[in-house]
């Protein structure tokens, strides 16, 4: 377990990985949820990037709770597997039982992650998630969008961390 943290000698880090090695570690922060048909949410939230010695991919969980109560609220993990190319495949459970794989590209000159869902499964009205992600000055920040049976692709969540 401690040999897959952020401190990982550069050498150590799967070639596949280096490019997104800025994600690895654990971030911290708030974010805020909406969506036409609820209301809205804010939210704190942990977020961990590991990768294990030389294996080609980065694994990854969240965990978020009510920014009032501080009672849990959604959690995810996954593996986020990069290719040299500059494109990325991303596989995610959520604590709802819904389940993701995401295809999209990187491009770490600008600090970006784009992600669109490839199979949305075991959901009960969602259709398409889109995920996007960004780096700068030691900020990560994302965006979720989602579309449901009744609901076009909306945002869903929005928040921004820092890495601890
Ligand atoms: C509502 C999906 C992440 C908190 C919903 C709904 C869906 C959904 C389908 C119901 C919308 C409707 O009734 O029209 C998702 C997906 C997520 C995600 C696919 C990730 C990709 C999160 C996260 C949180 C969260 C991270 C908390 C931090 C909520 C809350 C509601 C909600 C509080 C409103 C529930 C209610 O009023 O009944 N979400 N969600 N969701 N979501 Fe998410």
């Amino acid at each position: 377990m401690a040999a897959g943290t952020a401190n990982l000698s550069e050498k150590m880090v799967h070639p596949a990985v280096k490019p997104l090695s800025d994600l690895l570690g654990t971030w911290k922060g708030e974010g805020e949820g909406f969506f036409p048909t609820i209301s809205s949410f804010n939210y704190s939230e942990e977020l961990q990037f590991t990768h294990s010695p030389n294996k080609p991919v980065i694994a990854y969980s969240q965990k978020t709770w009510n920014l009032k109560s501080g009672q849990p609220m959604h959690s995810e993990s996954g593996y986020w597997r990069p290719k040299p190319d500059g494109t990325i495949e991303v596989v995610i459970a959520q604590s709802t039982g819904l389940v993701e794989v995401q295809k999209g590209t990187y491009d770490m000159k600008e600090g970006v992650v784009k992600l669109k869902s490839e199979l949305v499964g075991n959901a009960s009205k969602v259709k398409e998630i889109t995920r996007v992600f960004k780096v700068e000055n030691c900020e990560l920040s994302y965006v979720v969008e989602m579309a449901t049976s009744l609901t076009d692709l909306q945002p869903h969540l929005r928040a921004s961390l820092k890495k601890l």
